[in-house]
């Protein structure tokens, strides 16, 4: 009997045992396209980790996924890494020659779409820099193995989907009056669904970098078709420029929440302060929130009030903390959230203009893309990269075969004046030379126990710190499945436009005349992010979800040993 006792119970070591390393060696990915998810697959199971498998996929999206992937922009990348979080910072940087006016015209006024398709609208691209120290880092494979799936998606083509043609015939109509040139339909005018899209200047560059590594995007060939490109349409990027570029190992930020900890972005995004302000305001609602039905009027509401107020500090206090003083310590105080979340009337909107930011004065594209990894041995990267707008400026270096962004707009071109998402910045963001644009991109981690709990991001500009605060609350307080977190109906609202609620993809009639009845206006946007997630079920194993909206892709596999 004693045997007997004793054989159960080393046979239940044994499952337990079993069953914690089936699920320490599961991988998972949550893509934005079927190509990116196979390319991750096969680079984690040649051996290579989680970084690698990031640096391989977000090269392949530079070839799949023109609207957002590229070499022409830059990104962020979180990381945790030998159980410590890891943040790169590969965003843009405004050129040496650019200044805080650059966008205005001799009245003051800011000229309309000189930010977004205008010769001076790039900034430095950082992405192929990001990619290569990230890799240098903490890539297991070598580069040029990272490097191959890309060449060889350029070089052989990739059917097109119906929504990368969707995007790209919006884009061209959308950019075409407004009173500036492009080659954009050259390249990505006449896409037919179906058909094979073979790119053989961005197949050459591409090699060119697997040949000689990052020197050759600064300082060589790359470097000279870009300036020369930049020379001919009257851009700002010069060699100098591209030769001072670097990217930026900074402190993720964190906060502990709900008996987790959430890891976010610090600036020059604006998404970790944010999505930490609107946490810990959450908790101090948690009650009428969590027990409220899910999207109810009451519910979007709140969750309205307290995005006021993380907008009205954002658009006062957020910018590049390496040029402002960014007072994250005061923003991120849990007394300060808690006095921030007793100011709201749980049943009224408070006025626009009275929501104020609240330290007082201070002295001092929708197309983005995002993917989330996690890798046997634990590791996890969240990655958020963008061109700004879906196909950037939409001018293709020409020879290099790569489209450039037009980062710049996420500037403040005048303080007070909405950019492309409608949302407004002060000095903090104000343009100078070298300096990095806000950004609202939010990687997140949740880790539990030291494990990963879970990995999110999204594209969707100023929506996307929004989308990650709401995935958060589906998940750790309406216990939704991903699937379910993420394809749920999703609304925004982010100080102003005045009283006006987005949503996606549907909110019932009776909802919406309640917050019409409030003094909201709400609408369906047409937009609203593509979330890339992988979370941890209670039983250990892990799961990944890829959002509706998107042409995403997900997998997770358990890796034999
Ligand atoms: N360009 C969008 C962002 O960085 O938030």
């Amino acid at each position: 009997m004693r045997f007997y006792k004793a054989s159960l119970f080393h046979i239940g070591i044994l499952f337990l045992l079993a069953m914690s390393s089936a699920h320490a060696y599961q991988h998972a990915v949550a893509m934005p396209d079927s190509y990116s998810a196979k390319v991750a697959q096969q680079i984690l199971d040649r051996g290579g980790n989680a970084v690698d498998a990031a640096v391989a996929a977000s090269f392949s999206l530079a070839v799949t996924y023109p609207e957002a992937g590229n070499l022409g922009g830059g990104g962020f990348m979180l990381m945790r890494v030998h159980h410590h979080d890891w943040f790169l910072d590969y965003r843009e940087s405004a050129p040496a020659a650019a200044h805080r006016d650059v966008f205005l015209n001799d009245e003051g006024n800011v000229i309309p779409f000189a930010s977004l398709l205008g010769p001076k609208s790039s900034g430095v691209p950082g992405q192929v820099m990001g990619l290569w120290q990230a890799h240098q880092r903490f890539g297991h494979l070598r580069w040029q193995e990272v490097l191959a799936p890309a060449i060889a998606l350029a070089e052989q083509g990739f059917v097109i989907s119906p929504d990368l043609v969707e995007v790209a015939s919006w884009y061209s109509g959308w950019s075409s009056d407004k009173g500036y040139t492009n080659n954009f339909n050259t390249y990505f005018g006449n896409l037919v669904v179906g058909e094979r899209l073979v790119q053989p200047e961005l197949a050459a560059t591409l090699k060119r970098l697997a040949r000689d590594g990052v020197r050759e995007f600064y300082h060589g060939e790359t470097a000279d078709l870009i300036v020369a490109h930049q020379q001919q349409i009257g851009g700002l990027i010069t060699h100098q420029d591209l030769a001072n570029y670097h990217a930026i190992w900074r402190e993720p930020l964190s906060v502990d929440w709900q008996g987790k900890r959430v890891v976010s972005a610090p600036p020059p995004s604006s998404g970790g302060v944010a999505l930490i302000q609107l946490l810990q305001m959450a908790e101090q609602h948690q009650n009428p929130l969590q027990t409220e039905s899910h999207n109810s009027a009451q519910y979007i509401h709140i969750l309205a009030e307290l995005k006021k107020r993380a907008y009205a500090d954002r658009a006062e206090y957020l910018g590049d903390s390496d040029f402002v003083t960014v007072p994250i310590e005061k923003l991120l105080d849990p007394a300060y959230s808690q006095q921030r979340a007793d100011e709201i009337n749980l049943n009224q909107p408070s006025d626009t203009e009275a929501v104020a930011p609240g330290l007082g004065p201070w002295q001092e594209s929708e197309q983005t893309s995002h993917f989330s990894i996690v890798d046997r041995w634990g590791n996890a990267v969240a990655s958020t990269f963008t061109l700004n707008m879906p196909f950037g400026n939409g001018w293709v270096v020409p020879g290099a075969g790569f489209l450039m962004n037009n980062e710049m707009d996420d500037f403040s071109a005048k303080p007070g004046v909405p950019n492309l998402y409608g949302v407004i910045g002060n000095d903090a963001n104000a343009i100078a030379p070298n300096k990095r644009m806000l950004s609202s991109m939010s990687p997140t981690l949740v880790i539990a126990d030291q494990k990963i709990d879970a990995v999110l991001g999204t594209p969707g500009g100023s929506t996307i710190i929004t989308s990650v605060f709401q995935t958060l609350l589906n998940w750790y307080w309406f216990d939704m499945p991903s699937q379910q977190a993420i394809d749920a109906t999703r609304v925004h609202h982010q100080l102003w436009p005045s009283q006006q609620i987005g949503f996606h993809p549907s909110l019932d009639e009776d909802t919406q005349q309640q917050l019409r009845d409030m003094g909201y206006q709400v609408e369906a946007r047409r937009f609203f992010g593509d979330m890339q997630v992988i979370k941890r079920q209670a039983d250990g194993t892990l799961e990944a979800a890829s959002d509706q909206r998107g042409r995403g892709e997900s997998r997770v596999w358990p890796q034999p040993q």
